[in-house]
């Protein structure tokens, strides 16, 4: 009797392992879309799209986290922007659109609110890759 609860136990925690395992996988595949993580912007590097974002002074309209001064009242919040499903609720959120958005926001959303600042594709690029790092708030 002892011999057969041990080995009861042995396999409920075997299955617990299991199950955590498979909780996980699912976790990671998230919800159809690509994995956050590893949305790769060509050419971009994050550390000089953080710093173009402080010289644009993009956290003047949007709020972003571990930017103080960001006012976050006259645009969308980027925080979480690797979660998103689209630009501007108007194109698939890939990189390849995220990059157009920053040059001429018109093209992916005419009339945008969004204000044509002048950025060029290198910008574009960094910038690009800095939002798919941008987490929740801090
Ligand atoms: C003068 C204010 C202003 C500035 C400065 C500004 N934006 Fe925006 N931005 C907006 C507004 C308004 C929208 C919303 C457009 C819409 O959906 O109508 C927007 C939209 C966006 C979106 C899409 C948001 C979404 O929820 O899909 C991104 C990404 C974005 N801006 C990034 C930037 C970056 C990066 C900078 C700096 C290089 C920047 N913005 C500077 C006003 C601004």
């Amino acid at each position: 009797m002892l011999r057969r609860s041990r080995y009861r136990k042995e396999m409920w925690r075997r299955i617990s392992v299991a199950a955590v395992g498979l909780g996980m996988l699912a976790f990671a595949a998230g919800c159809g879309g690509d994995d956050p993580d590893t949305v790769e912007v060509e050419g971009g590097d994050p550390a000089t799209g953080e710093e173009l974002v402080v010289s644009y002074d993009c956290a003047s309209c949007h709020y972003i986290p571990g930017f103080p001064e960001s006012s976050g009242h006259d645009a969308p919040g980027l925080q979480l922007w690797p979660n998103r499903a689209f630009v501007a609720g108007a194109a698939p959120n890939r990189p390849e659109n995220v990059i157009s958005f920053l040059m001429e926001p018109d093209s992916i959303q005419p009339g945008s609110g969004m204000p044509n600042l002048g950025i060029s594709e290198e910008e574009a690029r960094h910038i690009a890759a800095y939002l798919f790092t941008i987490g929740g708030p801090e």
